[in-house]
């Protein structure tokens, strides 16, 4: 399939996308995230895909947040319908994957851009990267869940400071804070993402399907987490991987998923 906003590679068993808008700092409009929503859509129907890393191509910027220029005349119903289609379309469907994803922040991820590294499971940044919610200064609110996941991630207190001051934190701040798990050096930001895709992929994939599940149980509204984990969890007895994990330990061998 041939993207023109996006760069998609399958290596190894890992899914590569890049979104490559370089001359607006990887902006997401309307075009890029149908093509992520296709990308991913594929990737998560893969079985031979394990894990997807998310980057950006320009070296300055993940994505520098909704293409302001796209909704700038926007009224009320296109605000709702761009809010309610984008969670849909990409941060709903990148956080409900079956597939484990990676967020390799290499610059810049503001407003949406954030929100699309919040959405995906893992968070990694370069040395260089500065993450914000700006969006306050523009009159308008993160519209793209980031209101509720940088809640969820870095706690309420911090969440408020960082969307009513429209500031920008660090790559050692947001590591602080907890919003990051690790920082590295630009060069070793794919290495490093490829590090941990490596130790995902010896795991049932099967297995982590429904771990993810259950966790994002716990933060869904109105939906008992332990219940869910309860479910899964016997679920996981009737899968072949399961089998092969536990005759493998039994074995004193390493698990063939
Ligand atoms: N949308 C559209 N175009 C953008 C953009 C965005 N979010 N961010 C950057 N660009 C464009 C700029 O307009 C510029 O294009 P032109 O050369 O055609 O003018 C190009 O990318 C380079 O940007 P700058 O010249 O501004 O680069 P800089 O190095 O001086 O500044 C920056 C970098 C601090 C990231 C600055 O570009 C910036 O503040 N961008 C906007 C960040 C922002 O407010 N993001 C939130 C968007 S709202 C949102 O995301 C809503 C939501 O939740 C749904």
């Amino acid at each position: 399939m041939s993207y023109e906003n996006i760069l998609n590679e399958n290596k190894d068993g890992i899914c590569y996308i890049t979104i490559n808008r370089p001359k607006q700092l990887n902006a997401l409009n309307g075009a890029t995230i149908l093509e992520l929503n296709k990308a991913i859509t594929k990737a998560n129907n893969d079985n031979s895909i394990r894990c997807i890393i998310l980057t950006g191509s320009e070296a300055k910027a993940f994505v520098a947040g909704a293409d302001i220029k796209e909704f700038a005349a926007f009224d009320k119903k296109d605000g709702e319908n761009l809010a309610r289609q984008g969670q849909k379309l990409l941060f709903d469907l990148l956080e409900n994957a079956t597939t484990p994803s990676i967020a390799a922040i290499n610059g810049f991820a503001l407003g949406g851009g954030l929100e699309l590294a919040m959405a995906c499971h893992i968070r990694i940044a370069s040395d260089n990267a500065k993450m914000g919610l700006p969006e306050v200064s523009l009159g308008v609110i993160p519209g793209y869940g980031g209101t509720q996941r940088l809640a969820h991630l870095v706690g309420k207190g911090k969440a408020m400071e960082m969307i009513t001051t429209a500031g920008m934190l660090s790559a050692e701040e947001a590591q602080q804070w907890g919003l990051v798990n690790h920082v590295c050096s630009q060069d070793e930001l794919i290495p490093m993402a490829e590090k941990i895709a490596s130790k995902i992929k010896h795991n049932s994939p099967k297995a982590i399907s429904k771990a993810i599940k259950a966790v994002n149980a716990g933060f869904t509204d109105g939906i008992n987490g332990f219940e869910v984990e309860i479910s899964e969890f016997g679920s996981c007895f009737e899968t072949p991987e399961f089998i092969e994990g536990t005759t493998a330990f039994m074995e004193k061998r390493k698990a063939n998923f």
